[in-house]
């Protein structure tokens, strides 16, 4: 029998020797960048800086290439094409160094999955690695291995339409998304044909743009940069390894991302250790003139680089300047130095140095059997439901007719959500087509659209709609949004359903019969009058290719809804934003705050109170942050902590018995979030800090229990530094961010 210490010396031999081999490992890398650098003329340099969009072929493009100009590039239309411009880049130019090609991979490739918001949803980080996964092996057959994704801009506006490639409001969810994604696209070996390049976007605040209106300014100060902002890029990068990162068209507090040094170096590189490539955003380079921020071309070149923005994407200030910069004096050779080695390392990584080519021979793996089955996965995980008025879903075996009503029911380009560049359209299974098939033999279904898309503001269809609503036993209507109606450039200063949509809704409901509404959309709506008007409602964003087949199963109850809100709905535009997290203030709204109509005639001016809210929309959102119904009904019961007091290096247990009390198999999301009594500066109302998936049969009861390191408390202090301020804490666990739980415990 070896005695313990053999063990303890083995394995500590074995730690020192992995250390070992991965130090030798970077060093052969770093001594490979170094061999090719060393060859490299300064033009040649530049060129690695400088990424096309493929889109723009042409002979001089052939020449860039085989000039060594040209460094990566951007929606290259085929993998013939790529491998094409690959053997001009590796054969016929001086240096031979390989391009890297990249695409907006954002929630599949052919296969589509539900948008970011709707995976967000699931609260899953296992199918959304998966989904990311499966996108990966389909962009890599057709030479891509550069994906422009995660986004992980925290969204709390729903009037910007990019919200809809966001993982939500919350800071907690978008870093498990976004590290789940990451490990999707990347693998666990980057060199391999079938990885690609994940890229952090946007870099930064990005979602914080005034108005909600897309390219806007943003002002949030460094303390909320830290607290809210800039935690999912540094587990993206500490923890997940994220390759790339894509800086934002927006500038905060003044400086655009792209020429902001403190944030790309001072940051991410020396604090975070960022040995991976900056890309600028689309001509965000170039836009910095447009912003004030430059002079010309040569400034935003300067500026760029100097910051810290390795590519150029699109624009071409640094091919245009960069040479006289350094001819001038304005800019040292080592700077672009450290760049192009950058830029190298991801190459190598990549293994392009040696596999530069598509195998065009490889049968592709889009649209597969399992690659269907995870998107349907993913889709049916990702819908919210949010009312269920005497249980009427899932449809019971008495209903023999269904109308099928509305514009989104059948909507195959608009199901796929807004980045779906190669999704086909003639892939999409939509509900009216898998309801048909999957359930058509049991039931009976008629369909008539009423309106022709989500903008038809015609009712001329109304009455055919209406007929076919009054000859069934139940309506299903989808509503909701075009795909174009969300994503970039598309913010909306209403939120509502637009056409004739509501009115619609409106109609079907005075027939008297049971109406199930189903939103495919971008982003939360305010359909707090649609939803009144409805039976049951179902929140399906923008589901992907297996859309259908997700949502009839999901109706009929071979799988029950377990979707969870990601971000908060408000009632009216007008309270946005509106979330969840939000700091405590003075004067926080009360339950008995008087509303418009309450309000007496000549009231004076102070009788209604001092509290913060709407006379016209009250205080509360339509629906909260993790909120979401299941088919059955869970009990949550016995939180228990391990301790009350304890030190910031320790651990706290936390049990919390959860029974499934209703008639149907369920999944739950039990979510754990804490509440810090008292800080150095004002702190959030409640912060999520753990979420699990349960599944419990009717009856069964679980003992859930958490870890919660107590060092996941630190924040951003008065002074700038991430500490855990010792005091009280509240810990709350619930089934949602309003309905939970609460034990008191004590950081000493
Ligand atoms: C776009 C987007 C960015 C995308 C890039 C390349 O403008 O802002 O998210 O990755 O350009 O298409």
């Amino acid at each position: 029998m070896k005695s313990p210490h053999f063990f303890i010396y083995f394995f500590l031999l074995l730690f020192l020797f992995s250390i070992k081999s991965i130090s030798a490992q970077e060093n052969e890398l770093e001594n490979k960048i170094e061999k090719v650098l060393s060859k490299m003329t300064l033009r040649e340099k530049i060129g690695q800086m400088n990424q096309i969009n493929g889109r723009n072929l042409s002979d001089q493009l052939y020449e860039q290439i085989r000039s060594g100009e040209v460094g990566s590039m951007l929606n290259v239309g085929s993998p013939e094409l790529v491998n094409q411009l690959q053997k001009i880049a590796r054969e016929e130019s001086k240096t031979g160094i390989p391009l890297v090609i990249a695409r907006d991979v954002i929630h599949g490739f052919k296969t589509m999955f539900p948008i970011p918001l709707g995976q967000a949803a699931s609260f899953d980080p296992d199918i959304v690695e998966i989904g990311a996964k499966i996108a990966a092996k389909e962009a890599s057959e057709r030479g891509i291995r550069w994906t422009f994704a995660p986004m992980m801009d925290i969204s709390r506006d729903a009037r910007w339409g990019r919200i809809a490639e966001s993982f939500g409001e919350d800071t907690y969810l978008t870093q498990m998304m976004a590290v789940a994604m990451i490990k999707g696209f990347q693998g666990k070996d980057l060199s391999k044909p079938s990885s690609i390049a994940a890229s952090a976007k946007h870099f930064i605040a990005y979602g914080a743009v005034e108005g909600g209106r897309d390219y806007n300014t943003t002002n949030i100060t460094e303390r909320q940069l830290r607290n809210i902002y800039l935690p999912p890029f540094e587990k993206a990068i500490r923890e997940a390894n994220c390759a790339t990162l894509m800086t934002s068209f927006n500038a905060n507090d003044g400086i655009p991302a792209s020429g902001n040094d403190y944030l790309l170096k001072n940051v991410l590189r020396e604090e975070w250790g960022f040995d991976g490539v900056v890309v600028s955003d689309w001509a965000s380079i170039k836009e910095m003139i447009q912003i004030g921020f430059c002079e010309d071309n040569k400034d935003a070149a300067r500026k760029g680089v100097l910051a810290g923005v390795d590519i150029e994407m699109v624009s071409s200030c640094y091919l245009e300047n960069i040479e006289a910069l350094i001819s001038e004096g304005k800019l040292q050779q080592k700077v672009i130095d450290d760049a192009v080695r950058n830029i190298l390392r991801l190459k190598f990584r990549l293994g392009l140095f040696t596999n530069p080519y598509t195998d065009l021979n490889k049968k592709t793996s889009s649209y597969s059997e399992s690659h269907l089955q995870a998107a349907k996965q993913a889709a049916e995980e990702s819908f919210v439901l949010l009312k269920n008025k005497n249980n009427i879903l899932p449809i019971s075996n008495k209903v023999k007719t269904i109308a099928i009503i509305g514009p989104m029911a059948d909507a195959a380009h608009d199901q796929m959500g807004t980045w779906s560049f190669d999704g086909e359209k003639e892939m999409t299974q939509t509900p009216l087509q898998a309801l048909r098939k999957q359930y058509g033999k049991e039931v009976k279904f008629i369909y008539e659209q009423g309106i022709a898309y989500s903008r038809d503001t015609s009712t001329a269809r109304f009455s055919k709609a209406i007929t076919l609503a009054k000859q069934a036993d139940m309506v299903l209507v989808f509503v909701g949004e075009e795909a174009i109606l969300s994503g970039e450039a598309h913010s909306l200063a209403q939120i509502n359903l637009k056409g004739a949509q509501s009115e619609l809704i409106a109609a079907l409901s005075k027939t008297g019969k049971p109406v199930v509404t189903l939103v495919m959309a971008g982003r939360p709506l305010t359909i707090a009058k649609e939803i009144d008007q409805s039976d049951a409602v179902l929140y399906l964003w923008h589901p992907g290719t297996m859309g259908g087949p997700a949502i009839a199963d999901i109706l009929f109850g071979k799988s029950v809804p377990s979707g969870k809100l990601p971000v908060t709905f408000p009632k009216y535009v007008g309270q946005i934003p509106v979330y969840y997290n939000h700091d405590k203030i003075g004067r926080p709204a009360t339950k008995k705050e008087t509303l418009l109509q309450e309000i007496p005639l000549e009231a004076k001016q102070s009788s209604l109170g001092t509290s913060s809210y709407y006379l016209d929309a009250g205080f509360d959102a339509l629906f909260d942050f993790g909120y979401g119904l299941s088919y059955t009904t869970f009990e949550y019961s016995n939180l228990v902590l391990s301790t009350v007091t304890l030190s910031e290096s320790e651990d706290l247990t936390v049990t919390v018995d959860l029974k499934n009390t209703g008639r149907y198999q369920g999944t739950e999301v039990v979510q754990l979030y804490t509440a810090d009594i008292f800080g150095s500066t004002a702190r959030p109302i409640k912060e999520l800090k753990d979420f699990k998936r349960i599944s419990l049969k009717p009856g069964e009861t679980q003992k859930v229990r958490f870890i919660l390191p107590i060092s996941k408390l630190a924040f951003w202090d008065i002074n700038n530094k991430k500490v855990v301020e010792a005091g009280q804490f509240n810990l709350m666990v619930g089934g949602n961010s309003q309905e939970v739980l609460i034990k008191e415990f004590k950081v000493l």
